[in-house]
C-alpha cells in the first residue's frame, strides 16, 4: 500500500512537472534558460501569488531559478539579491498574464542569472536638481531592470549637491547657479533663463537614499568631480584654484568644458580632497568611489606658478602627470579606508595605478586600451549608451524634447558588443556595462523618463543577458509583453518611437 502511494505520488509529481516547450511568455533581460511544463499557478483577481523563497548557496549570489510548475511560484537564488531579481521577473510574468486577462501563471521552470557583475544605472543631478523622491523613483525604474549599481553624479561646475559638513560652503554657495543657458550651448547669442537654480542632498538623505536602493540590492556609487568639472567647488572655495582667493569664480550658467580646475600644486587641493572623502565614504559603504577625470583642461597648469614648481620638484614633464597625481594620491588615500577607485577614461593619460578601474565614454576605445593593460574596465560609451542623446534621427519632426544633440536608437543601444577586440585574458577585465543619464537638457523627472525608456531595457539586455540577446525585433516584442504593462502601471513617461519604427 506504501508502495503504491509513493509510486502515485512519484507519477503525479513527475507528470505535473513534465518538460514541455517554453511557453509564450516574455522577459527582459532575456533569461539564461525557460522551459514550460506542469499545471502552472492560478492568479487570483487582486492578489498576489504567494511565494515560496529558499537561498542555495551552490548558486551564484544573483543567480535564481523561478519555477511555477507544480501550483506554486518557488524562487531558489544564491542569496537574496538573487531572490529580488528572481521577483522582477515574476512581476513581468504576472503583468502580463493579467494584461491578457488570464487567472493562470503558465508552468515553467527559469534558471537565470547574470551576465556582468556589475550593471550600472548613472544619473546626472547637478545640472538640473532631482529631488530624493524622484532619485527613488529612478531606483525603482533601474531595480525592475536588474541593474545593480546607482551612480550618483554629485558634483559639477553647475552645482555642487552632496553636504559636506568641513566644507558648508559647498552647499551654502556652490549648491545654485544664478541662472540657467536656453537652448543650445552652440548659440551665438546664449539667452538665459534668469531665474536660480539650486539644490543639494543632506548627509541624512544621501543615507536615506543608499538604505532604499540597498533594500532593493542596488549599491550606490558617488562620484565626486575633480580635478574638472570643478566651477561650483571653486565658487565656494576659490582659493583651491589656480587663480587663487580672489578670483570671482561662480557656478556656471553655461554648458561644456571649463578650463577652471582645482590647482594640483595647491597643498590645500589634497586635504580639501581627502576631507571631502572621509564624509563620503562614511556615507557611502560602496566599495568604489568615483572620482571623475574627465574634461579637466590643463591650460591654467601650465601657467600657474604653484602647479610649475610642483612639476619641478616631481620631475615631471608634462602637465598630464599633475592630474594622475592628483588621482594617485586619492587612490592611495582611498585604499587605506579599503576603497577603490573609479575614473572616466581620461584617467589614462599621464599613467594610472592597475588598480583602478576605467569608465569607458568616449567610445570602447578608451575601455580597450585599459583592458590590454590589465586594468579593470566599466563599458559605458557614448556612442552606445548615453540615454541623453536623441533616440530619432528626426528629433524635431518627430517631437523629442530637445535635447543635448547625436542620435542613439533603442536599436544601437542593443547592438553594443562589450567584447570587441579582446582576447580572452583581456575580456575577464570588462566588469560591466552601464547607462548614462546627463541632464543639461534635462529638467523635469518626466523628461529624465522619457529619455531613460525603455532604452534601460536595452542596457539591461546587454549587462544581464549579453550572448543570451535575441534579434532586436524579438526584444521589441518582449519589451512590449513584459515591460509595457509594468511601465503603464507605474506611470513612467517612456517614449515609444520603437514601437512606432521610428529610428
Ligand atoms: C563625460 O561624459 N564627460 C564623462
Ligand atoms: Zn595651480
Amino acid at each position: 500500500m506504501k508502495r503504491l502511494v509513493i509510486l502515485i505520488s512519484t507519477f503525479l509529481i513527475a507528470s505535473c512537472c513534465a518538460e514541455k516547450p517554453a511557453p509564450d511568455l516574455a522577459i527582459v533581460p532575456n533569461p539564461v534558460s525557460m522551459v514550460g511544463g506542469g499545471k502552472g499557478v492560478v492568479l487570483k483577481e487582486g492578489a498576489e501569488p504567494a511565494v515560496k523563497t529558499r537561498i542555495d548557496k551552490k548558486l551564484a549570489e544573483e543567480e535564481y531559478v523561478l519555477d511555477t510548475r507544480c501550483g506554486k511560484v518557488k524562487i531558489t537564488a544564491g542569496s537574496e539579491a538573487g531572490i529580488f531579481r528572481g521577483r522582477q521577473t515574476l512581476l513581468q510574468i504576472v503583468s502580463q498574464v493579467r494584461e491578457a486577462g488570464a487567472g493562470r501563471i503558465p508552468g515553467v521552470l527559469i534558471k537565470d542569472k547574470p551576465a556582468f557583475a556589475y550593471r550600472g544605472a548613472h544619473l546626472d543631478c547637478c545640472r538640473h536638481f532631482f529631488t530624493v523622491d524622484e532619485v527613488k523613483r529612478y531606483i525603482d525604474l533601474i531595480a525592475m531592470h536588474k541593474i545593480n549599481v546607482f551612480h550618483w553624479h554629485l558634483t559639477d561646475d553647475q552645482g555642487w549637491r552632496a553636504e559636506i559638513k568641513s566644507y558648508p560652503k559647498l552647499t551654502e554657495i556652490g549648491s545654485v547657479r544664478a541662472e540657467t543657458i536656453i537652448g543650445h550651448q552652440s548659440q551665438k547669442d546664449p539667452k538665459y533663463d534668469g531665474t536660480p537654480h539650486g539644490g543639494f542632498y543632506t548627509q541624512e538623505e544621501m543615507r536615506d537614499v543608499v538604505k532604499y536602493a540597498a533594500e532593493r540590492y542596488i549599491t550606490v556609487i558617488p562620484e565626486i568631480e575633480m580635478p574638472g568639472h570643478a566651477c561650483a567647488a571653486l565658487a565656494s572655495y576659490p582659493e583651491l584654484g589656480c587663480r587663487g582667493a580672489d578670483y570671482p569664480y561662480k557656478v556656471e550658467t553655461r554648458w561644456g568644458i571649463f578650463p577652471e580646475v582645482l590647482c594640483a600644486g595647491n597643498p590645500e587641493t589634497v586635504v580639501f580632497l581627502e576631507k571631502v572623502l572621509d564624509e563620503i565614504c562614511d556615507i557611502f559603504p560602496s566599495e568604489y568611489i568615483h572620482i571623475g577625470g574627465d574634461e579637466a583642461p590643463r591650460s591654467e597648469w601650465e601657467k600657474c606658478p604653484k602647479c610649475q614648481a610642483l612639476m619641478k620638484e616631481k620631475g615631471y614633464t608634462r602637465e598630464a602627470e599633475l592630474q594622475s597625481y592628483l588621482i594617485t594620491t586619492v587612490e592611495k588615500y582611498l585604499a587605506e579606508k579599503g576603497r577603490k577607485i573609479i575614473g572616466w577614461d581620461e584617467i589614462l593619460e599621464g599613467g594610472v595605478s592597475q588598480s583602478a578601474t576605467v569608465m569607458s565614454w568616449r567610445g570602447a576605445k578608451g575601455g580597450i586600451a585599459a583592458a590590454k593593460m590589465g586594468n579593470d574596465v566599466i563599458m559605458t560609451p557614448n556612442s552606445h549608451f548615453y540615454l541623453d542623446y536623441y533616440q530619432t534621427a528626426d528629433p524635431a519632426g518627430n517631437g523629442e524634447p530637445l535635447g543635448i544633440g547625436r542620435h542613439l536608437p533603442l536599436s544601437k543601444c542593443y547592438s553594443f558588443d562589450p567584447f570587441d577586440q579582446l582576447d580572452e585574458s583581456e575580456k575577464s577585465h570588462i566588469k560591466g556595462i552601464q547607462a548614462n543619464l546627463w541632464a543639461e537638457y534635462i529638467a523635469t523627472f518626466d523628461h529624465i523618463e522619457h529619455m531613460a525608456l525603455p532604452r534601460m531595457a536595452a542596457l539591461a539586455e546587454v549587462a544581464w543577458s549579453n550572448e543570451n540577446r535575441t534579434s532586436y525585433e524579438d526584444f521589441v516584442k518582449r519589451i512590449e509583453t513584459a515591460l509595457l504593462p509594468i511601465y503603464e502601471s507605474r506611470g513612467y513617461n517612456y517614449s515609444t518611437y520603437a514601437f512606432e519604427g521610428i529610428e
